[in-house]
C-alpha cells in the first residue's frame, strides 16, 4: 500500500513529463558575437570543471529527481546507469521517503548499487535535522549532499509545509555537523543576490540556482489541488539567466551552479558563460529515458556534450575560464532587470 509520499513522488514525475518546455527562455535574450574565423579546434576543448571538492568532467549533471517508491526505484536504476556511462554526477531526489520508511530505501540505495565508484549526491529538504541529513548521505555513500528549498512548491502544495523560518538556522547546522560538502538548491524557481548572500552567512559554499523556465512545480502542485485555483502563480520566480547575473558579482565566494529550463547545449554554455561552474538538468534526462531508454539517454547527454565543445569552437574558447571571457550582448530586459536591481 502506497503512502501519501510515494504517491506524491509518482503524480510528480507523470506531471513533470506532461508538462512543455516553455518555448521562449531568457537565455534567448543573450547572444554570443559570432567571429568566423576560430583559432582553435575541436579537440583542442575541454569542458573539465574543477572547483574545490568538485570535479565535473564534462560540466554536467543530472539533477535531483526521485525516489521513494516501486516505479522510482526503476527510475533511479535506469538514471545511475546513464550517469554511470555518461560519466557524470547523479543527484537523487529528495530522500525523506527513505528517512520515514525503511521500506523504500532500496529506491535510493539502487543508484549506489548501480554505480559504486560514481559521484552521486544526497538529497533533503531544509526541514531536515542534522541527523537525518547524515543518515541520507550514509544511506548511498553520497559524495555531497543537496538541500533543496522550494517555498512556492509548498505554499501552492496542497499538504505542503508553512513554515519557513527555522530554514536558514536548519541549513548553519548542516552544514558545519556534515563532512561532504553541501549544495543548497531551488527547485526551479531561482535564486536571488539576497538569497545567496543569507547562505553565505550559512556558512554554504556551493549553490545551485535552478532558475525558472524548464521544470515549473507551481504548475505541478496547482494541478494536484482540488479546484487547480493557483495557476497564476505560474510565472512566479526568476529565470536561470536572471539568477545567474544576480550572483554575478557573488562568484569569487560561493561556487554557482545552474539547473532549471536548460533546452539545449546553447543555454548550458550561456550557462557557463554567466559564471556556472557546472550545469544541471533533470526533466529532459527523465524524458528522453522514460520515452526512449537507457541507451537513448546515454546518446543524449554524450551528444549534448560534445555539442557544447562545438560552440566552444566556435567562440575559440579551449575551456570554461576563456569563455568567461567571451563576448555577449544582451536584450534590453535583462540590461532592465540588472539596472533596476543595482547589482553591478
Ligand atoms: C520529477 C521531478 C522530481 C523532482 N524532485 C526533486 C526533489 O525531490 N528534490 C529536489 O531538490 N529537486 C527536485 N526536482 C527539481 C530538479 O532537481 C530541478 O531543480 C528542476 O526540475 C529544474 O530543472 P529542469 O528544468 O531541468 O527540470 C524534481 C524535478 C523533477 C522533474
Amino acid at each position: 500500500m502506497e503512502n501519501q509520499r510515494e504517491i506524491r513522488k509518482n503524480e510528480h514525475v507523470k506531471l513533470a513529463l506532461a508538462q512543455n518546455t516553455a518555448p521562449m527562455s531568457d537565455f534567448d535574450r543573450i547572444h554570443f558575437v559570432h567571429h568566423a574565423i576560430p583559432n582553435i579546434n575541436k579537440d583542442e576543448v575541454s569542458l573539465l570543471s574543477t572547483f574545490s571538492d568538485f570535479k565535473l568532467t564534462k560540466a554536467l549533471y543530472i539533477n535531483a529527481m526521485t525516489g521513494g517508491s516501486n516505479w522510482t526505484l526503476e527510475i533511479n536504476q535506469k538514471l545511475a546507469r546513464i550517469a554511470k556511462e555518461v560519466g557524470v554526477p547523479m543527484a537523487v531526489g529528495s530522500m525523506h521517503a527513505a528517512l520515514n520508511n525503511k521500506e523504500v530505501m532500496p529506491s535510493y540505495k539502487v543508484v549506489r548499487q548501480e554505480n559504486p565508484d560514481g559521484v552521486i549526491w544526497a538529497n533533503v529538504s531544509a526541514d531536515a535535522s542534522l541527523e537525518e541529513a547524515k543518515c541520507a548521505v550514509d544511506m548511498i555513500k553520497a559524495n555531497a549532499l543537496q538541500i533543496h528549498v522550494n517555498a512556492p512548491q509548498e505554499l501552492v502544495m496542497p499538504e505542503g509545509s508553512r513554515k519557513f523560518k527555522h530554514w536558514q538556522q536548519v541549513i548553519s547546522e548542516i552544514v558545519q555537523g556534515i563532512d561532504v560538502p553541501v549544495i543548497v538548491k531551488e527547485v526551479g524557481f531561482g535564486m536571488s543576490y539576497e538569497t545567496i548572500v543569507d547562505l553565505i552567512h550559512c556558512g554554504v559554499a556551493y549553490v545551485d540556482v535552478s532558475g525558472k523556465g524548464g521544470t515549473n512545480f507551481a504548475s505541478i502542485e496547482n494541478e494536484r489541488r482540488q479546484h487547480k485555483d493557483m495557476s497564476y502563480m505560474q510565472d512566479w520566480g526568476q529565470s536561470t539567466a536572471v539568477s545567474l547575473l544576480e550572483a554575478r558579482n557573488l562568484n569569487t565566494r560561493i561556487h554557482i551552479l545552474a539547473s532549471g529550463g536548460i533546452r539545449h547545449p546553447l543555454d548550458a554554455i550561456k550557462a557557463l558563460r554567466l559564471g556556472a561552474e557546472g550545469v544541471g538538468m533533470s526533466r529532459n534526462v527523465l524524458q528522453v529515458v522514460q520515452e526512449d531508454g537507457v541507451d537513448a539517454a546515454i546518446d543524449y547527454l554524450n551528444a549534448f556534450h560534445e555539442q557544447m565543445q562545438k560552440i566552444m569552437t566556435l567562440l575559440s574558447v579551449k575551456d570554461i575560464t576563456s569563455l568567461r571571457q567571451s563576448p555577449i550582448v544582451i536584450d534590453e530586459y535583462l540590461k532592465s532587470w540588472i539596472q533596476q536591481r543595482q547589482l553591478y
